[in-house]
């Protein structure tokens, strides 16, 4: 309704037309931000984290010890506490990354969150929200009344926009890709469609992160959940 009374169209009824007799462009564009939830924090869930520091991290970096290289995809972004929250897993805990080839995306279908995670700036109310305070210490700079995520950690992550409903841009083979949160915002139809390219995607070994509230049950068989804890970690079965 804000939207509406913003533009001066009396009423939803009104934007829906506008909406489906003009191409896609600004009003479009205006709606998607005003429709998307954004809610994220620092580690949110932590178990997922938690996966990934002991068990994720360390079986990847056995796999691909060779190559030296890992192709990382964080699916809907946000704000960017997720992918920063992950980075900073990787930075901290895993100093012998810092020789490795890091390819580490993340995207979102909402320009003003993508302009967010570019930024990497966050209130004190948000560094509150779940961020260790030696996290916060080694890895930000205090700007005013906010804290700014240190440079050597933002140009670690390439970000751009990308509708999960749409066609993807062009990725390589990925070792691992967070989607977290996200599905549920989705009909089945759409679910299955989104976790088949994910399928298609996802290196033999590699894994998949889904929201708490997830799950690829009754989607797509091609998967199963990893067992532990609350992680909300998948792979794909054998063969
Ligand atoms: C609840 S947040 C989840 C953020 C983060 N993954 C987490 O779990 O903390 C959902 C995000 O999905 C994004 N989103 C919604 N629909 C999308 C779509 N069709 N394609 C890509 N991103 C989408 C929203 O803009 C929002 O930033």
């Amino acid at each position: 309704m804000p939207l509406v009374h913003q533009e001066k169209l009396e009423s939803l009824e009104n934007l829906v037309k506008q909406l489906k007799s003009k191409p896609k462009g600004k009003l479009h564009i205006a709606v998607i931000e005003a429709m998307t939830t954004n809610e994220t924090s620092f580690f949110k869930d932590i178990h997922p984290f938690e996966t990934l520091k002991k068990e994720i991290i360390p079986d990847l970096i056995e796999k691909r010890k060779d190559k030296k290289e890992l192709n990382i995809w964080c699916g809907a972004s946000s704000s960017g506490q997720e992918c920063y929250s992950l980075v900073m897993i990787l930075k901290n805990e895993f100093p012998a990354l810092e020789t490795w080839k890091i390819s580490f995306s993340a995207s979102d279908i909402s320009n003003q969150m993508l302009n967010r995670c570019r930024s990497g700036i966050y209130s004190q109310l948000e560094i509150n929200r779940g961020l260790p305070a030696p996290l916060m210490v080694k890895y930000f700079n205090r700007l005013g009344t906010e804290w700014q995520v240190k440079d050597e950690l933002r140009k670690m992550i390439q970000f751009r926009i990308t509708n999960l409903s749409e066609k993807w841009p062009f990725m390589p083979p990925l070792d691992l890709i967070m989607m977290r949160n996200v599905l549920i915002y989705f009909d089945v139809d759409m679910k299955k469609d989104i976790l088949g390219r994910v399928r298609k995607l996802l290196k033999p070994d590699g894994y998949l992160f889904l929201g708490a509230a997830e799950t690829t049950l009754n989607l797509d068989e091609n998967f199963e959940r990893m067992p532990y804890k609350q992680s909300g970690c998948y792979r794909l079965k054998k063969g």
